[in-house]
């Protein structure tokens, strides 16, 4: 929802904006635009469309500058709503990502007083807000605008005459990079890691003053504080292509490798949590999009391995239902940690007294200061902006959780314990033979191209992974999907389906494969292309048009391996589409607003 980059040196400061915002595109990708410092005062550059559609040749050389790329909230994208915005004087500059919450009426105030607004945005009042309250100290100005504003809030600000930045956060990310001599920022550790590995990332409440040699911060409170620098263990690589053709695929084939780095460690000691301090005897789920089908392939697995009863709550949602006596231990799932709905309803059951617990893949981001605990899944940076490796390992993190509550609780034997870790070390592996299937799974998709609806059925555990294939599909190929448990169709939809409507069927041979094998009967007889994806069947084979088999799994660990599947026929059908893959409409990848 919004990326900003500033950088203050002796490099091409175009050169490092863009190359910064285009890693940040995933977070937006509706308009882009660069401001730079220049002898004769601020430059900009910004129009609606994609970073690349700035003209970089364009852009003076000169040694500071912020650029942006949005998704819009307020005010539709165009060349105007584009940040970043000047003040009246065009003296100050700045980016802004967040929803300022009070902005209509501190832009009714500044109308009065004569400022003129360019745009619809609610970012826009910052700007004029510092101009309003300049009085020849810029941090000054800026401190003090901070406090009027409310919301959500990641802003860099430069002035005319200096080539320092100044940059203020409020539940929206901001990290500073490390450099000698030249410094930087931006909302997300990949628009950095060309230049440095060494960061600082800011707190709530906090603002800095970064300037080429040295980098200042306060505290909410105004105090001088210094934070700790990290290094990040990311490489270059890591946030790049490397020769595939979309993020996605390249995200998708990394899989193995995210697995294996998840378990890592964990499987002889899994000490992120200090369990003794908690109650498990009943555990929630909450969480956003892909996030919240983890959260229902959780239910199943907690019942199976800890005997753990568990719900499942959507994060919007959840902060509206009423309070009950209960206190669930709360498990909030959110790659990106910054989510603001999933934050909002940590600090809901926080408030209503549960112990919680982040999954998240985002080291410090905003949810790992919400919760009690944090475990990180390993799997490396995510820019595609459909969710892929991330929900494998949040999977991942739930087998290595109920394995660990299940032999605390006695109700799991260690020999059991053992039997179902072996199995999550075979994944990596199994996960590897159908990424070598790609083209036969490829193949499969030609079909569904010419559909305008598509049905995903599961049941049992594999319900919410019927749900995640469809959720795929519709981000990335614009193709009405639903996913449903097998046994509903017959209660509504069966009144939609035609030769026209593909149906992908997901059938494991656990208790509930019969009862399958009729429902998918069933939708053969109305004619239906079936497509099954699941265990090796002769009885499938006859029902099904078209099939792929997972390698021989235990129920319970299919999820991992169907999902793999579904995420190819995600990626080849919106490939046959043309879709734009990475960056589907109207879609960001982290969505810090409510
Ligand atoms: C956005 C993304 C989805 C993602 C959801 C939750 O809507 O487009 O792919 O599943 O946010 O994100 P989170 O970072 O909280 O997992």
């Amino acid at each position: 929802m919004c990326g900003i980059v500033g950088y203050t040196g002796p490099r091409d400061v175009g050169e490092v904006i863009l190359n910064g915002l285009k890693r940040l595109e995933y977070r937006g990708y509706d308009s882009a635009g660069i401001a730079v410092k220049t002898d004769e005062g601020i430059y900009v550059q910004k129009r609606k469309g994609r970073i690349d559609d700035l003209s970089e040749e364009e852009i003076p050389e000169h040694d500071a500058g912020i650029g942006h790329t949005r998704w819009a909230t307020h005010g539709k994208p165009s060349d105007k709503n584009a940040h970043p915005f000047l003040d009246c004087d065009e003296e100050i500059s700045i980016v802004h990502n967040g929803i300022i919450d009070n902005f209509n009426t501190i832009k009714d105030r500044l109308i009065e007083r004569g400022h003129e607004f360019r745009s619809e945005t609610d970012s826009e009042v910052i700007v004029h807000l510092i101009e309003e309250e300049y009085e020849g100290d810029l941090l000054k100005a800026f401190k003090n605008v901070v406090k009027k504003i409310e919301g959500s809030y990641a802003i860099v600000v430069f002035q005319k005459d200096s080539n320092e930045l100044l940059v203020a956060r409020n539940q929206s990310p901001l990290v500073i990079g490390i450099g000698s001599g030249e410094n930087f920022v931006a909302s997300d550790v990949p628009a950095l890691l060309y230049y440095t590995k060494e960061v600082k990332y800011l707190r709530d409440g906090d603002t800095a003053l970064i300037s080429r040699d040295e980098v200042k911060i306060w505290d909410e409170n105004d105090e001088a504080i210094t934070r700790e620098t990290k290094t990040i263990d990311w490489d270059v690589e890591d946030a790049e292509k490397s020769g595939y053709e979309h993020y996605m695929l390249k995200e998708i084939f990394e899989q193995p490798k995210a697995i294996h780095e998840s378990i890592l460690g964990r499987l002889t000691s899994f000490e992120d949590v200090d369990f003794s301090k908690y109650d498990f005897d009943e555990v929630q789920f909450i969480a956003c999009g892909t996030s919240s089908h983890a959260g229902y392939v959780g239910r199943y697995i907690f019942e199976k391995l800890a005997e753990i009863p568990s719900t499942v709550e959507v994060s919007s949602e959840y902060r509206y239902t009423s309070p009950s006596d209960s206190t669930p231990f709360t498990i909030l799932f959110s790659q990106s940690g910054e989510t603001l709905d999933t934050i909002a309803a940590a600090r809901e059951a926080k408030r209503r007294g549960c112990n919680t617990l982040a999954v998240t893949n985002v080291m410090e981001s905003s949810i790992t200061r919400e919760v009690d605990e944090v475990i990180y899944t390993q799997a490396g940076p995510e820019i595609g902006v459909a969710a892929t490796k991330t929900f494998t390992t949040q999977i991942i993190i739930l087998y290595l959780l109920a394995i660990e509550l299940g032999l605390r609780k006695g109700v799991l034997s260690k020999d059991k314990a053992e039997e179902y870790k072996d199995e999550l070390r075979k994944l990596p592996r199994k996960v590897e033979r159908i990424l070598d299937d790609k083209n036969e799974i490829k193949e499969m998709t030609e079909s569904l191209v010419k559909a305008e609806d598509i049905f995903f059925v599961g049941r049992n555990i594999n319900y919410p992974v019927a749900l995640e294939g469809a959720l795929k599909l519709k981000e990335i190929a614009y193709i009405h999907s639903a996913g449903y448990p097998a046994g509903e169709l017959k209660h509504g939809p069966f009144a939609l389906l035609t030769s026209e409507t593909p149906v992908i069927a997901i059938a494991v041979k656990d208790h509930t494969f019969e009862k399958m094998l009729g429902n998918i009967g069933e939708i053969a007889a109305r004619d239906s292309p079936v497509i099954i994806v699941g265990d090796e069947d002769k009885e499938l084979k006859k029902l099904a048009d078209l099939s792929y088999f997972i390698p021989n799994t235990p129920p319970i660990f299919s999820p991992v391996l169907v999902n793999v599947v579904l995420q190819l026929i995600a990626y080849y059908t919106a490939y046959r589409l043309d879709r734009d893959i990475d960056k589907p409409r109207n879609l960001a990848k982290s969505v810090t607003v409510e």
